[in-house]
């Protein structure tokens, strides 16, 4: 009987973390099971007892439920308490454990894929919403010169900001003058194709700055707009890959190689 595991979520249907799970699984030559489940709105904890009930040895969680599944656990990692968000989760091992793998899957594809260092930089993180907060923790650590988190609710950038010393929290409005060598666009705007209120691109990107939008599989208005300023611009792809993989090792003790994955899903 091979292990299983899940992702869950809802709307879950169009996950390529089926598909992911299954390279990684051959190529590491580990016998696992790997299926998507839609739990109900409201019936996330009873969904995800039933999947333990049936064997599941862990799953993967997906919009809308990290915040969920953070409160489901009995314990946490130290990075999934930051992000006070979990989308890995652990079964075999006594209690629910949660881990949270969405901000070293960005890190490693920034510094691993796109080979864009992150310390010493200035950084500027678009939201503030539970995206945004599983990757601020991950980006602080990386030691950047400078991080500021931007949201259209001020409020709630400036309440992210708070916990990370030396990251300062703004409206759009507030961005004025500042220029940044990265941006990532951690909002949900692009799936609305919209474009959060941002200065100019001339004026926010420096020389060599990299545009990158944490959604992936679409041309979104944030991309476009670094684009026209002839600004190097990544979707969240990447990121995808890597979070997957550091959960597969977290599962299975053993990373896959996410190269050849990477470059299929890119291929199309
Ligand atoms: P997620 O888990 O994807 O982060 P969320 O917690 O609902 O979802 O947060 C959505 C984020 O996208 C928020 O930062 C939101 O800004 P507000 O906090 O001001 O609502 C941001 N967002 C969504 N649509 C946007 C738009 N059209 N322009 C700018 N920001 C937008």
């Amino acid at each position: 009987m091979p292990d299983r595991y899940a992702v869950i979520g809802n709307p879950v249907a169009h996950s390529k973390s089926p598909w992911l799970h299954a390279q990684f699984a051959r190529a590491c030559a580990q016998d696992i099971e790997y299926m998507c489940i839609e739990a109900p709105l409201g019936a996330f904890p009873a969904t995800l007892d039933a999947f333990r009930a049936a064997g599941g040895r862990g799953a993967n969680v997906t919009l809308p439920f990290k915040q969920e599944a953070f409160l489901y656990c009995a314990s946490v990692s130290e990075r999934a308490r930051e992000a006070r968000a979990v989308n890995t989760l652990v079964f075999d091992r006594g209690e629910p454990w949660g881990d949270n793998t969405d901000g070293v899957g960005l890190l490693r594809d920034l510094e691993t894929n796109l080979r864009f260092e992150l310390r010493g930089r200035r950084v500027l993180v678009m939201g503030a919403g539970g995206a945004a907060q599983g990757v601020v923790p991950s980006l602080h650590s990386a030691g950047p010169a400078q991080l500021v988190v931007a949201n259209r609710t001020a409020g709630k950038a400036r309440a992210l900001a708070v916990r990370f010393k030396g990251t300062t929290g703004c409206g759009y409005d507030g961005l004025a003058g500042d220029t940044f060598d990265l941006v990532v666009n951690a909002t949900s705007a692009g799936l609305a194709g919209e474009l959060p209120a941002l200065p100019s691109a001339q004026e926010l990107f420096a020389p060599g700055a990299l545009a990158y939008d944490m959604v992936y599989g679409r041309d979104t208005p944030f991309l476009a707009y670094a684009r026209a300023a002839e600004v190097r611009a990544s979707d969240g792809i990447g990121m995808l890959v890597e979070q997957a993989a550091e959960s597969f090792l977290v599962w299975r003790g053993v990373r896959p190689d996410t190269r050849s994955v990477l470059a299929a899903l890119r291929r199309g």
